[in-house]
């Protein structure tokens, strides 16, 4: 059974909270999931190539590890930590070397213990993205790669995000009750956040090709490349080194 928040939190009652049910649909190219390993592989874009052989990268709520095999070849041995038992074993079978279940409020790691951090599509699935980012600039040592990718509080981004991509019937949409739109994260607070614990994040916008996306949905096409935008106000990716 999924489970949900209930009201009394004032979260969405429908918002997905559980993500052990669709553990079996991570890596289903067409299945509701499918655009977050778009997304996977463009934040692997931003992942420098380690600079020594114990080089660490944490993925923070990895999910079902759509991040390792772009993370793989970068030199890295990749840990994960996420709530959903189910998704981890998925990681395990993706290119992740060791996982942990833990709540990422509270990241189970020594300070300063990676050289890499990445949070991918996480921060507006929890009540507090904000001491999410604050953990992962903890546990990232100075001179590591910060990369967090998340959805604006924006109206725009509730149209294109909730409004949109869970109900228009095409190949990838996200279940109905994927996001509630409160959860949406703040830029400014965001890039305030990471700096006020070492980290300038440099922030971007993220949007799928639209011609691919086209022929994705037409069954011509398995995987959709995403683009740089200029604008943040839906999908957006911070990237910054630790000071
Ligand atoms: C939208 S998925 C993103 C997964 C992965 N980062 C990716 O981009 O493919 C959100 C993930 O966050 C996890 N999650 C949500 N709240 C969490 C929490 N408080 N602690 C750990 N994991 C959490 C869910 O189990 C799920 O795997």
């Amino acid at each position: 059974m999924l489970t949900h928040k209930g009201d009394k939190s004032g979260i969405r009652s429908d918002f997905i909270s559980d993500y052990d049910d669709l553990a079996d649909q991570w890596w289903d190219p067409r299945g509701p999931l499918a655009p977050l390993g778009w997304i996977a592989r463009a934040r692997a874009g931003f992942i420098p190539v380690a600079g020594h052989e114990q080089a660490r990268l944490l993925d923070i709520a990895c999910g079902g590890g759509l991040f390792g095999p772009h993370a793989a070849g970068k030199g890295y041995r990749v840990f994960g930590v996420d709530l959903s038992e189910m998704s981890l074993r998925e990681a395990l079978r993706h290119g992740f070397d060791e996982v942990v279940r833990a709540d990422i409020a509270r990241l189970p790691f020594d300070d300063e213990s990676f050289d890499v951090v990445t949070a991918g599509q996480c921060l507006e699935h929890v009540p507090d993205p904000f001491g999410v980012v604050a953990e992962a600039c903890r546990v990232l040592r100075p001179g590591g790669t910060l990369v967090v990718d998340t959805i604006a509080d924006t109206k725009v981004a509730r149209l294109v995000s909730i409004t949109l991509a869970e109900n228009v019937p095409l190949p990838g949409r996200p279940p109905r009750g994927t996001h509630d739109h409160r959860l949406f994260v703040n830029r400014e607070r965001l890039t305030g956040v990471a700096r006020e614990h070492g980290v300038e994040l440099e922030l971007l916008g993220l949007r799928p090709r639209l011609r691919e996306m086209a022929r994705y949905a037409a069954g011509r096409l398995e995987e959709v490349r995403m683009v740089r935008t200029k604008s943040t106000s839906v999908l957006y990716l911070g990237v910054g080194i630790k000071k």
